[in-house]
């Protein structure tokens, strides 16, 4: 991943996927999925979703087994454990999204996540998913991207453990929302501010194509 991701000191365990899931486990994190996902991925039988990012593949544990998923990362280690753990449940391929224009996936798709990617890239870097999702997407899809930020009145605990996300880009929400407009013009978004047991705070935006 580029240097806008820190996986030094302790947060390295948390590259390990059964890390990764335990800590979510704990933290309340997981069960929070389940309200964003229910959320944003109630999808009909047949949709065609795309994961960018898959990680641990925590969206299949979240999603209907009737949608057509597809997970894409570009760390082996996550690919392969997704393939171990999940099998047919899904198609998971390691590709870097943006990284070339797979013609086969133009106007493909129902819905993308990119579920806590955006604040561990470089902001070119995250101009390079959303150009490519855009091209994706099938006119009327979407994409839903959910990233810890920052905000106004926040409080000390909650800005202090944002800080030490591994991701490196944490931004306030409009910040978020200014690269997303650069390629989408029919966006809803949505500020959560308690979502963990602790006082962690993420942004949601739903960008429609
Ligand atoms: C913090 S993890 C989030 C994983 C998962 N979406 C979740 O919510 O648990 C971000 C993931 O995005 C992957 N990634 C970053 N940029 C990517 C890109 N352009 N294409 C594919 N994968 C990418 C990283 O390897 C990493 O596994």
């Amino acid at each position: 991943m580029s240097n806008t991701h820190v996986n030094t000191g302790i947060r390295k365990i948390l590259e390990m996927p059964f890390v990764y899931n335990l800590f979510h486990k704990l933290t309340g994190g997981n069960a929070f999925r389940k309200v964003y996902f229910d959320k944003y991925f109630a999808l009909a039988p047949g949709s065609r979703v795309l994961d960018i990012g898959c990680g641990s593949g925590v969206m299949l544990e979240n999603i209907s087994e009737d949608i057509e998923y597809t997970g894409v990362d570009f760390e082996p280690g996550y690919i392969s454990y997704c393939q171990n753990k999940y099998g047919n449940r899904g198609q998971f391929l390691l590709e870097k999204v943006g990284g070339s224009v797979k013609q086969e996936w133009v106007g493909h798709f129902d819905a993308m996540n990119a579920h806590g990617l955006f604040h561990h890239l470089a902001d070119q870097d995250i101009e390079t998913v959303l150009e490519g999702a855009f091209r994706y997407l099938k006119p009327g899809g979407y994409l839903v991207s959910f990233d810890t930020c920052y905000f106004n009145g926040q409080g000390a605990l909650s800005k202090w453990l944002v800080s030490k996300d591994r991701g490196q880009n944490v931004k306030y929400p409009k910040a978020y929302l200014a690269l997303a407009e650069k390629y989408f013009s029919n966006i809803e978004s949505e500020l959560y501010t308690n979502y963990h047991r602790l006082p962690y705070a993420a942004f949601a935006m739903k960008m429609t194509k």
